[in-house]
């Protein structure tokens, strides 16, 4: 399968070329949007080397390409892991600011999304962040819910991205 990776700026980013290789491992085609975020968490050069593919970072390459297009109809699935709330809200409001969020309004309806949220537990726990997961889960979105773990940020509760295996199995 055609899979899209998209990489928002979650600290759990840094797990994201090994989401790369587990996606490949079970034959999927990969290539990676990378938030300017993400690209914080992230490289976009270790990216490139475990897809062997140039790395999405920008809505305005400079030969005029719309890779929010292209990008769209090349995929079979768009997986978001991490998704951050960030990414959680613009999505379920329909923001478009940049490559990811373009993208995803870009998307044929046939085409299959999962989104693996992870951030901190207070944030997961957000009244506006589960009625936004809840918004996209009603549009269509499958949800790789988070799960419980000891975050990067010193809490411990539901807010870990699932493991990048867990993640592939997820997509089929
Ligand atoms: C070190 C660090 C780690 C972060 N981890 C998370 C996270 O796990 N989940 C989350 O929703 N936001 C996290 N954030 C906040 C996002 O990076 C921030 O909301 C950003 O605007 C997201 O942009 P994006 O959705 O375009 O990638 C983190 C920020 C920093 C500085």
């Amino acid at each position: 399968m055609k899979v899209l990776l998209g990489i928002s700026g979650g600290i759990a980013a840094y797990k994201s070329p090994e989401v790369v290789r587990s996606l490949k491992k079970r034959g999927h085609e990969v290539r990676c949007i990378l938030t300017s975020s993400g690209a914080k968490l992230v490289s976009e050069h270790a990216l490139a080397a475990v897809s062997n593919q140039a790395v999405w970072t920008s809505m305005w390459p400079a030969d005029g390409h719309m890779p929010h297009i292209e990008l769209a109809r090349w995929c079979e699935t768009l997986l978001v892991a991490p998704t951050t709330a960030d990414c959680l809200a613009k999505f379920a409001l329909g923001l478009a600011d940049d490559l990811l969020t373009t993208l995803f309004l870009a998307l044929e309806p046939d085409r299959a999304v999962v989104l693996a949220p992870a951030m901190n537990p207070v944030m997961w726990q957000k009244p506006v962040v589960q009625a936004h997961a809840r918004t996209l889960q009603e549009r269509g979105a499958r949800l790789a819910l988070p799960v419980e773990g000891l975050l990067a940020c010193g809490e411990s509760g539901i807010g870990a991205m699932l493991d990048p295996d867990a993640l592939a199995a997820a997509i089929g």
